[in-house]
């Protein structure tokens, strides 16, 4: 069997992309393990799905700390104790600070529910539907210490439809990111992203033969 990579996934809320995690090591598609969950809120729901299926699940308020750092500094030594070498944001509505970055160097991915570099920060779905594009998407970065530019490492891309609200799209985008997550930690498991700049190269990765028909829309009857 391969090395599972050992990973500590950080959230705020209801945790899909930490079920998609879940469900994907427990089909096989994923080598990893899960040694812990923290949320900064008690009452997020994604504590009971780590739970749910035994997985260590620990509350650390952000509440009552001087300071970023400070707070960092607590999850940072919980994330270590736990041997966890690859830290996954699933929806971790705070910002790292850069103790915090720089004690999981290359070693931190966050995902983003649109097409960096565009919409960076909150509502990613809310900002792109306003803004009338015809695709958005979403991407799984290495975070760095600017704001979700990170280098990019996996994206999908969904059209904006006629009848779409926001909610409709960002379900949409949502379905996705429980897709590329999971694949981008799998290939983080596997050795194969190296980081050369801005960019990232997937080692072994297959050139797509549908690359060179472009999606468009509306599309052109
Ligand atoms: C996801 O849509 C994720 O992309 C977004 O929060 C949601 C968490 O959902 N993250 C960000 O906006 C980070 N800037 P989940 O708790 O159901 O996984």
């Amino acid at each position: 069997m391969n090395r599972k990579l050992p990973i500590g996934v950080l959230l705020s809320g209801g945790g899909t992309n930490l079920q998609a995690i879940i469900d994907a090591i427990e089909q096989g598609r994923l080598d990893a393990e899960i040694r812990t969950v923290v949320s900064n809120r008690e009452n997020a729901y994604g504590l009971t799905r780590a739970r749910n299926h035994d997985i260590p699940a620990t509350v650390i308020d952000h509440r009552g700390h001087p300071s970023r750092e400070a707070y960092d500094r607590v999850v940072v030594e919980h994330l270590k104790g736990q041997g966890v070498e690859l830290v996954v944001l699933a929806g971790f509505m705070r910002l790292l600070s850069p103790f915090f970055i720089r004690s999981f160097p290359d070693r931190i991915m966050n995902i983003h529910p649109a097409l960096s570099p565009s919409f960076a920060g909150l509502h990613g779905q809310k900002q792109a539907f306003e803004y009338g594009v015809r695709f958005s998407g979403c991407t799984v970065h290495f975070v760095t210490e600017g704001l979700d530019e990170g280098p990019i490492i996996i994206q999908a891309v969904v059209p904006v439809l006629p009848e779409d609200t926001e909610e409709t799209l960002a379900q949409r985008i949502l379905v996705q990111e429980h897709r590329i997550y999971p694949r981008a930690i799998q290939l983080y498991s596997e050795g194969r992203l190296v980081i050369e700049g801005r960019k990232v190269r997937v080692t072994g990765e297959e050139s797509d033969a549908s690359a060179g028909s472009a999606l468009v829309n509306p599309h052109i009857p």
